[in-house]
């Protein structure tokens, strides 16, 4: 049986790489009879690890619970977390921090990116990222983590802290495995060389309205050659949008290169563009509805967290038995 635990940080809109390659498998996730439960998290603690507004934080903390909520958590099959206010998650990311070689951390490959975008945040929060990832995860003794391709080496990580601390305190933790969508790795309209990612106008937000989401699509830059082919390696920026398409629209790559054979770029964009038009609207629909009462959002975040707290007291006394802590 699978115990699910993930999470997104409030740093930027949630956009549609976000949705594709996690969101979307979350909520699928909820009525898959393997679940046993589920826990989804507002990593808000990892969002202090990179440049960040204090005055707008706890509002980008609401909102993306209310991304959650409009693309369908369902807070009946989910506990719908804020990593703070769950302080278990940093005593157990404290705990791991005294059995992770610092040479784990340095070579990934996450690190160094963010340390490149962001040189004067080399601080002991980005280098740790990932040891709190592991505490998030291993704190409820989840086995299932539905993420990105580029979460994996933090998946990685989890299972070496895992294991460590298994050989060192005796069998404790389970090995986590990811769960990947067909869409793990979606690219930037801009720069199909790059993930898309939540900042910069390379991504579409899942609240941008439909006229932003056209005009985005009409710019997304294109391979060179008119063919409409799915052909990742040498044709990057059509066939992360044909992937688009095809997850959204439910009609294979096969049929999509069919239908788009005598067709050009433009035709091909203008499609796109409604289709994912078309598959946002419930979905800000929701989301409109959600917030338009703030307070029941609030009340279920706190009610999860009290769920939560349990859970993971439970976990984290284990742990401290087993270390002598207690
Ligand atoms: P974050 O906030 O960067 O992204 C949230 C989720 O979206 C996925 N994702 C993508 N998938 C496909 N294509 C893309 N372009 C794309 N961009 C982002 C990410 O892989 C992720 O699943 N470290 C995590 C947050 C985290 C976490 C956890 C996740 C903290 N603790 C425990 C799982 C379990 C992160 O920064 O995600």
């Amino acid at each position: 049986m699978n115990r699910i635990f993930s999470g997104v940080r409030p740093s930027g809109k949630i956009h549609l790489g976000n949705y594709l390659g996690a969101l979307k498998k979350w909520v699928e996730l909820q009525d898959d009879k393997q679940t046993e439960s589920i826990i989804y998290a507002v990593v808000d603690y990892h969002g202090i690890t990179t440049p960040f507004d204090p005055k707008e934080y706890k509002m980008q903390i609401m909102e993306a619970a209310l991304d959650f909520l409009s693309v369908g958590v369902n807070p009946e099959k989910s506990l719908l977390i804020r990593q703070s206010h769950v302080p278990q998650h940093t005593e157990l990311a404290w705990i791991f921090n005294t059995i992770t070689p610092v040479s784990w951390l340095e070579r990934l490959p996450n690190y160094k990116e963010k340390l490149a975008s962001s040189p004067k945040y080399n601080h002991m929060g980005l280098l740790d990222y990932p040891v709190l990832m592991a505490a998030d995860i291993l704190l409820y003794k989840s086995n299932a983590v539905p993420v990105g391709e580029d979460q994996k080496p933090h998946i990685d990580i989890t299972n070496e802290i895992a294991k460590k601390f298994n050989s060192m305190f005796g069998e404790t933790f389970e090995p986590v495995k990811p769960i990947f969508t067909e869409a793990a790795r979606i690219m930037s309209l801009q720069e199909p060389s790059k993930k898309m990612s939540k900042t910069g106008d390379d991504g579409i937000a899942l609240t941008d309205d439909p006229d932003a989401i056209r005009e985005k699509i009409k710019r997304a830059v294109t391979d060179s050659g008119s063919e409409i082919i799915y052909d990742s390696k040498n044709k990057p920026a059509i066939s992360n949008l044909l992937m688009i398409y095809h997850v959204l629209s439910g009609k294979s790559l096969e049929d999509l290169t069919e239908q788009y054979q005598n067709k050009n770029y433009s035709q091909f964009k203008n499609d796109l563009a409604e289709i994912v038009v078309g598959y946002l609207e419930p979905i800000q629909k929701r989301r409109k509805e959600f917030s338009g009462d703030m307070d029941a959002v609030e009340k279920i975040l706190t009610n999860s967290e009290k769920k939560a707290i349990d859970m993971a007291s439970a976990t984290l006394a284990g742990v401290k038995a087993k270390m002598g802590l207690l």
